[in-house]
């Protein structure tokens, strides 16, 4: 394909696509027949468990691993087969962002600005731009193994985007780092995309998944689910989330684990959160009751009882849970 017809079909597609995308290892199937399309300016959250497939599709999207079946296009450029044109215009940052720790911040960038082509004025430009992004003024001559991992991960997101990238990867990009630190990352993320740079991003965190404008959830290989966070708690969650809080959470949990053992409740998940536990069941007026009566003649102090909205964590787990097919 010529240059021209890339330029046309990009103009047509969204800026990430992922089609029938398959990756086998062996036997073993890491990545499922995915299908999905980020919009442009849009933040993207690919979210699952460890070892749903997340690394192996976005190594896919950037052409460093080859499908077993299936296509990716990211800007109009076909990820297998335009690699080189693709990698001038996305951004990618993983866990273990590759800065030089010997260099000082100012010469990361500057090295990368470089690797990019960047020269000149315009490095100089670029380089000022992403100093003030990261919130690096007035340690551009410091040492990078000397920064904290918050000016460090920052410091790496600018060494990715130095070139301006259109489309950004960001893989599990705050993990380890500290919630400030993490707050103002998304903050730099949402200045991206006001630029109209289109973000996906996978993350543990699910304050972070609850920014996302759009989650697609993958777990065992295969998209479980793809929408808003909101329409995700709407519609995924298979019964009602009741939040207990009992003096003994401790206590509570093996009881109402061995309970949901036995069959006496049909409990869909229990799972501690802090010192609350969000237990699923089926409908809440029906079983707040019996397992409020159950817990307490126990010995369990109950202090109360309710029904809440589904976070997005209890609505993955419903999502995992969900029977093959289902
Ligand atoms: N090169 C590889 N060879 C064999 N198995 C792999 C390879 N890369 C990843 N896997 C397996 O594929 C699955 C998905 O991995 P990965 O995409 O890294 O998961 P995630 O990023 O969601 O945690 C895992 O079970 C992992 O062990
Ligand atoms: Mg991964």
């Amino acid at each position: 394909m010529n240059r021209a017809d890339g330029v046309e079909r990009a103009a047509q597609q969204p800026p990430i696509l992922v089609q029938n995308l398959t990756k086998k290892f062996g036997d073993f199937v890491a990545v499922d027949n995915v299908s999905f399309a980020v919009n442009a300016g849009e933040v993207f959250g690919w979210l699952g468990p460890n070892g749903a497939g997340k690394t192996t599709t976005i190594r896919m999207l950037l052409g460093l691993l080859h499908p077993t079946s299936g296509s990716t296009y990211v800007l109009g450029l076909n990820s297998a087969t335009q690699t080189k044109a693709m990698h001038g215009v996305v951004g990618y940052m993983s866990q273990q962002f590759t800065l030089y720790n010997d260099l000082t911040a100012a010469e990361n960038i500057r090295f990368y600005g470089m690797v990019y082509g960047l020269a000149g004025r315009e490095l100089r430009q670029r380089l000022a731009e992403i100093i003030h992004m990261a919130g690096l003024d007035g340690r551009e001559d410091t040492l990078t193994r000397n920064l904290s991992g918050g000016w460090k991960q920052r410091l790496a997101l600018g060494c990715a985007i130095v070139h301006r990238p259109k489309v950004v990867f960001l893989d599990e990009p705050t993990a380890g780092v500290d919630p400030i630190s993490r707050r103002d990352f998304w903050t730099l993320i949402y200045a991206m995309t006001k630029e109209g740079v289109t973000v996906l991003v996978t993350t543990h965190y699910m304050d972070e998944a609850e920014l996302c404008q759009r989650i697609g959830f993958i777990s065992g290989g295969r998209l479980v689910a793809i929408d808003t966070p909101d329409n995700l708690k709407l519609t995924q969650m298979r019964g009602d989330v009741l939040e207990i809080n009992a003096a003994n959470p401790d206590l509570a949990m093996r009881l109402l684990k061995e309970a949901q053992r036995r069959g006496q409740f049909p409990l869909d998940e229990v799972a501690l959160y802090g010192a609350q536990i969000h237990a699923v069941v089926p409908s809440a007026g029906a079983y707040r009751e019996a397992i409020h009566i159950m817990l307490q003649e126990a010995g369990v102090e109950v202090r109360s009882i309710e029904r809440i909205a589904p976070t997005l964590e209890d609505v993955f787990i419903s999502a995992v849970n969900a029977p093959v097919g289902g």
